[in-house]
């Protein structure tokens, strides 16, 4: 997959998996990555499916209606990729963080769903429900950050708490935090995550 790997400075740190929304690419997120923790490695990735020009990490079959099969595959893909670049980069597979926004977050979202220990934990900016009606892994221990808009036409207020509720119900430690705005990223929630990221890694 396309991507970019900065070294950080401090190798006990996590090193930060970014996953970019619909229209973005693997440079997009790396500012918020320093900002969350500067001396992380960033691993970065651009997500391999065009939608009208758009790179995504899945498709879609409408505004918020996954391709579930998509899904799967390119859930599978990224796991592999992720597996490849801890050797190839030579970090740590066991401590890997997640930071994704919207399209990217809910990919994230569904490698938790799909898979043990594949995260050392999340911070998903504006997920949605990946799936429904499967069983999860077991997720004991782990930290997830939600950044939820209370007016977020993409992603309604009982979708955040769904989700955080299925996470909690296998063993995920859930913070979730919302903001009064959409499906944007707001200063405010990036330092809600920062803070919150200092506390648990
Ligand atoms: C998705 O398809 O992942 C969601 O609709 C969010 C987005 O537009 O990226």
């Amino acid at each position: 997959m396309k991507h970019v790997f900065y070294k950080g400075e401090d190798s006990t740190k996590p090193t930060l998996l970014l996953l970019h929304g619909t229209g973005g690419n693997e440079h997009d997120l790396v500012g918020l990555g320093k900002e969350i923790d500067g001396a992380a490695n960033i691993l970065s990735v651009r997500g391999n499916v065009l939608e009208n020009g758009m790179p995504r990490f899945f498709k879609r079959l409408a505004e918020g209606v996954f391709d579930l099969e998509d899904l799967k595959f390119r859930t599978e893909e990224l796991k592999n990729f992720i597996d490849e670049a801890a050797e190839n980069y030579e970090f740590d597979r066991n401590n890997v963080v997640a930071i994704g926004y919207s399209n990217g977050a809910n990919i994230a979202g569904n490698l938790l769903f799909e898979y043990e220990n594949v995260l050392k934990g999340a911070i998903l900016h504006h997920p949605m429900v990946p799936r429904r009606g499967v069983e999860l892994p077991s997720l004991l221990g782990t930290p997830i950050f939600i950044g939820a808009g209370k007016n977020d036409f993409m992603c309604p207020a009982a979708e955040s708490e769904e989700l955080r509720d299925l996470l909690q119900n296998v063993g995920a430690e859930v913070e979730l935090y919302w903001h009064s705005y959409g499906h944007q990223l707001t200063q405010d929630e990036v330092q809600a995550a920062k803070d919150w990221y200092q506390t648990k890694f």
